[in-house]
């Protein structure tokens, strides 16, 4: 073997053995230091006869480079060990454990809506949604309330800023618009959060509303009456609901009813469907022809029904929530309390 072969082993079996990178370093400085092994070589250069010097030179050269190389390799392999050593000892775990006894729940409002949706889905109601951010058509004019009607301003209306625009403030806006680009017969209910500006104990500026109406021939007040019986009877969960119509007045229906229902007080407890008390709980009539006409349905052969409902009354009066606020407020112990 020659020299270069036997110093190339040499530092083979020893790099093969080390487990540092400080003992990686002491292989480098015996080998390619100012006096290692390799550098020593170069020192032999001028012994040599001149015409095998060349070759030497270049055979040196390239035991240098490998060595060079293995060293430089190993030092990767030892520097990504240590980081990976690191990694594995300075982890964090940044996720928290499950609560296991804290889980989800229905916030009342959805749960009333759901409810709604099962019985006016067994009706045949068809849902349709509008838009919150509206026009002045869709939520006025159309509704028989054109430009300076007195009506508009029962309802106080949040305006957009710079634009003709609104927040609708009521969910008739549907009824417009689902009329507009359909033809009777219709059957269709619509639910969604409208804007008012009004906050008190029983007012807050945004709440929920739920509307329904039909369109057909020969629509009666018998249908509306009867549409209303069957889902306060099935949504308050009590037979033989007392409804009364008080004559009451809506531009956009004629003739205008509000609907009162009958409740007692039982300990301090209301019951809906039982006793002689009455309340109001919503609005409705017949749809105005003015309307139909506005929405381009023949008002000569075709009549309509309409009614709209707060939700939060409903879920107050089913649920016994006292305070209207309180359904906004998110507080977790109110929310743990009325969980579905
Ligand atoms: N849109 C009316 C309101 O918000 C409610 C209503 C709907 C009345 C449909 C009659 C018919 O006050």
């Amino acid at each position: 073997m020659s020299n270069l072969e036997t110093l190339i082993a040499n530092f083979n079996s020893q790099i093969s053995v080390i487990e540092n990178l400080s003992q990686l370093e002491e292989i480098r400085i015996n080998f390619l230091g100012k006096k290692g092994l390799v550098t020593e070589l170069f020192t032999q250069l001028k012994n040599i006869p001149v015409e095998e010097k060349k070759a030497f030179g270049a055979a040196i050269n390239q035991v240098r480079d490998e060595i060079t190389q293995k060293i430089e390799s190993q030092k990767e392999a030892f520097e990504n060990e240590i980081l990976n050593q690191r990694l594995a000892s300075e982890k964090i775990d940044l996720t928290l454990p499950i609560r296991k006894n804290e889980s989800g729940s229905i916030h009342p409002i959805n749960k009333v809506m759901e409810e709604i949706e099962d019985i006016f889905s067994d009706l045949g109601f068809e849902f349709a949604k509008g838009p919150e951010i509206e026009d002045d058509f869709h939520n006025f004019t159309a509704l028989n309330m054109p430009a300076n009607h007195p009506a508009r301003q029962m309802q106080d209306t949040f305006y957009l800023q710079n634009s003709d625009l609104l927040l609708r403030t009521h969910t008739s806006n549907t009824q417009i618009r689902k009329m507009l680009n359909s033809q009777p017969p219709l059957r269709v209910a619509a639910l969604g959060r409208v804007f008012r500006r009004d906050s008190d104990q029983t007012h807050t500026p945004m709440f929920h509303q739920f509307e329904g109406f039909v369109v057909d021939k020969n629509i009666t007040m018998a249908h509306l009456k009867w549409t209303l019986e069957n889902f306060l009877e099935k949504f308050f969960e009590v037979k033989n609901i007392e409804l009364r119509f008080r004559p009451s007045f809506f531009p956009f229906t004629e003739p205008s009813a509000e609907v009162d229902i009958n409740y007692s007080l039982e300990n301090g407890r209301l019951k809906i469907g039982k006793g002689d008390k009455f309340m109001e709980i919503l609005g409705c009539g017949m749809i105005h022809p003015n309307v139909l006409q506005n929405c381009n349905i023949d008002a000569k052969n075709f009549q309509g029904f309409a009614f709209g409902i707060g939700i939060e009354r409903l879920a107050m009066l089913k649920y016994g929530i006292t305070d209207l606020r309180m359904l906004f407020e998110n507080d977790v112990r109110f929310l743990r309390h009325y969980a579905f």
